[in-house]
């Protein structure tokens, strides 16, 4: 089948183990050139703006009305997954092909370099020229769809973020001649500490806190750490819990990244596909960051679709996974779900 056919193409770019197709890369490139000719060959208008990104447009019967957007990124991380971007873009691409002209401007895009910080959507939400709706559908890349025994989820929104790093200073001594009383032993003051972040994580709904470095110093196996630096990355659904995550790991509040809310309007339109084919509707929100994020805090009314993971919601490897009847489906909600939003 096409689809398929087409992740494969894009996965045997830049050679494996899995996909390596990083942003604004030669691979990326070829991605970007072999997106824009399947393109072309459905009869969109194709164009690629200031920033790399790839639009292909089948203009509405009325011109007036704004844009509806669909589509995802295709630059990987290094070694990245098979669905993870690319899924977004080729299912775009069979929806747009199925739905024909509408009275909406429809139009795939493929974003440049989702990975590193969606520089390619941060660049065309600087730039203008925004839709007045965008819908992505991605890999779940996570277990919560596996564990509710459901094939697909609309995301509430994008979790807002704070990374940091936090200082403890101790003393410095003899491993074998300073008594275990009265040591101030920064790494197990540190430890303490990090507990505390794990703690603080459980006691907020959908937030997490990872610690992902520690820096010990001086670094002596036989010398007490009399200092330790460790990283702090919090993220949280909403804005009054990512504060109250920050408070409680003791980062300042200032350089947070804000939560991003998906549109309503999108959310029943996703909702509704769903509903109709009897399937519960699990709601959840996204603690990745995506392109429809940046678009949401542009102003754009903007939703995800998420299809179940498989692998147990590994992403980011050689291993992720979906079941092709899953992509499939979710392939015919996106279509519904275009549709009910062209005709708004
Ligand atoms: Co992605």
């Amino acid at each position: 089948m096409r689809l398929f056919e087409r992740l494969d193409e894009l996965y045997a770019i830049g050679g494996g183990p899995g996909a390596n197709r990083i942003g604004y890369s030669a691979a990326e490139d070829r991605a970007h050139e072999l997106a824009a000719a399947w393109l072309r060959e459905a009869g969109l208008d194709v164009t690629v703006d200031e920033s790399g990104n790839l639009i292909g447009r089948l203009p509405g019967a009325d011109l007036e009305l704004s844009e509806l957007w669909t589509g995802s990124h295709l630059d990987s991380v290094p070694q990245g997954g098979r669905y993870d971007g690319a899924l977004g873009v080729v299912a775009g691409l069979e929806a747009l092909d199925r739905l024909g002209q509408r009275r909406r401007t429809l139009a795939v895009v493929a974003f440049r370099d989702e990975e590193r910080g969606c520089s390619g959507s941060r660049g065309r939400c600087a730039s203008g020229g925004l839709p007045g709706t965008f819908v992505e559908l991605h890999h779940e890349q996570g277990p919560r769809l596996a564990a509710a025994g459901t094939p697909l989820g609309v995301v509430t929104g994008i979790v807002g973020y704070k990374r940091g790093t936090r200082t403890i200073q101790g003393r410095a001594g003899h491993a074998g001649t300073t008594p275990m009383l009265g040591r101030q032993d920064a790494l197990v003051a540190a430890a303490e500490e990090i507990l505390r972040v794990r703690d603080a994580a459980l006691s907020v709904k959908d937030a997490v806190a990872t610690v992902g470095q520690l820096e010990v110093e001086p670094g002596g196996t036989n010398v007490i750490p009399n200092r330790v630096t460790f990283s702090l990355d919090v993220r949280a659904p909403d804005a009054e819990r990512l504060g109250r995550m920050i408070a409680a790991v003791g980062l300042e509040d200032a350089g947070r990244t804000e939560p991003a809310a998906m549109s309503d309007s999108v959310r029943a339109a996703l909702r509704a596909p769903i509903e109709a084919r009897g399937l519960p509707v699990v709601e959840l929100p996204s603690g990745a960051g995506h392109d429809a994020g940046i678009l949401a805090a542009a102003g754009v009314d903007a939703g995800m679709l998420f299809v179940r993971a498989g692998a147990d919601g590994v992403s980011h490897s050689p291993d992720e996974a979906a079941s092709d009847e899953d992509v499939l489906l979710a392939v015919d909600v996106l279509t519904d779900a275009l549709e009910l939003l062209s005709a708004r």
